[in-house]
């Protein structure tokens, strides 16, 4: 079976290509590069042992998606291709909603036409806003998103269902990612943010590789066990096989599905930077800054529908994800640039 990976080439969509590919699945890849590098799809191929596909195409470019969909004939999409800095959301909000919902639809419309009626659409946690319980399951309300990114995830999810609800070969299954970080064991794929991280795990990966003085921790006066921010962190491998079984499930002709992907346990920023420094002993210096607005105290989810339905479940513990995260960074202290 082949899939359409839009986005493919960035953090979480080159780790997904090798689960996919250990699965048997065949993949071909659509990404602009906006957000990422071609060296990520190299050093995939180097994994996998296998040349991977590539249209450097923007899903709005209806023209060009048209030719990689006739070129693969793909019969599933895994829809990764998003921006998906919360901050730059706020400053430039038409250009987020035209890059996540205007090629949301033209690659909806392009699928269409080409009766490929089976997507899995990366969802965030994000949509629960201030989550009205803890742990989260599927069936907590989704709250108030405070900035633009946040709000074309929670409506792109709305137009997928009424896709689906309007016909019903479609298969849609929304996938709400907790927070990924980690990195393939190999070390020669990881996370490669641009400019400053905005994100807690490459933040702490840039100060203990020295290129970053210290990690702001944002506030110490959360209402959790000591203060600081709870997430609920998942290693990206986990998560790359969440898509696996996502797709067995769409192969079952499952309608729609929604999913929390996360392990059910939190952590808070300093047990983060606790099990990375016992993790590699390596030291990680902070200091407590004021709070992030927009934060919220605690967020993990209750991963049981995922276990019960798609047959999936988190493997690797906080630790594991320090480590790689760690190994990731330390072979490439400035990530796919040499
Ligand atoms: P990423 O930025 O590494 O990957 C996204 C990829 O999409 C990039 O390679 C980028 O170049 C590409 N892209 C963006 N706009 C495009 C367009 N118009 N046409 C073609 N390609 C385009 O991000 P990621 O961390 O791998 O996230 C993948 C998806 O998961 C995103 O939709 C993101 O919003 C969502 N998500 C991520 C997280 C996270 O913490 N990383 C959490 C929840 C949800
Ligand atoms: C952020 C986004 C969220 C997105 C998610 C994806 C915001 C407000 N939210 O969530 O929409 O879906 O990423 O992974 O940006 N922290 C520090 N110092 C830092 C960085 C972070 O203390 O330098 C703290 C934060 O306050 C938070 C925790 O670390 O408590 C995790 O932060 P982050 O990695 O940015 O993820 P989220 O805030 O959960």
């Amino acid at each position: 079976m082949k899939i359409l990976l839009t986005g493919g080439a960035g953090y979480i969509g080159s780790h997904t290509i090798i689960e996919l590919d250990k699965a048997g699945y065949q993949v071909a890849v659509v990404d602009n590069l906006y957000n990422s590098n071609p060296k990520a799809l190299e050093r995939v191929s180097k994994i996998i042992g296998k040349e991977i596909p590539f249209y450097k195409v923007d899903i709005r470019d209806e023209e060009g998606l048209t030719k990689a969909f006739e070129a693969e004939k793909p019969e599933a999409v895994i829809h990764f291709a998003g921006l998906k800095a919360v901050g730059e959301s706020v400053a430039k909000p038409l250009e987020y909603y035209h890059n996540n919902m205007t090629g949301t639809f033209i690659l909806l419309d392009v699928m269409r036409k080409h009766g490929c009626k089976n997507i899995i659409f990366s969802s965030s946690a994000t949509v629960y806003g201030d989550p009205a319980q803890i742990p989260i399951t599927e069936a907590c309300p989704k709250g108030h998103c405070t900035n633009p990114y946040g709000q074309t995830k929670s409506m792109l999810e709305e137009v997928l269902m009424d896709v689906q609800k309007a016909d019903s070969e479609w298969n849609v299954v929304l996938l709400r990612y907790f927070n990924p970080i980690g990195a393939h064991q190999s070390g020669t794929i990881g996370e490669n943010p641009n400019g400053i991280p905005n994100n807690l795990m490459p933040y702490i990966t840039q100060v203990a590789v020295g290129k970053r003085e210290e990690l702001g921790v944002f506030g110490n006066d959360y209402d959790t066990h000591d203060g600081t921010g709870v997430r609920d962190y998942i290693h990206v491998c986990d998560l790359a096989a969440g898509h696996v079984c996502a797709l067995k499930a769409i192969q079952r002709n499952c309608g729609l599905g929604i999913y929390n992907l996360g392990t059910g346990h939190g952590y808070s920023v300093l047990d983060v930077v606790n099990a990375f420094e016992k993790a590699n002993g390596v030291p990680v210096k902070y200091s407590i800054k004021p709070r992030r607005p927009g934060d919220i105290a605690t967020c993990y989810c209750n991963p049981a529908k995922a276990k019960e339905e798609l047959g999936w479940e988190a493997q690797y513990g906080i630790e594991d994800m320090c480590r790689d995260s760690w190994n990731w960074q330390k072979n490439n202290p400035n990530g796919y640039d040499e």
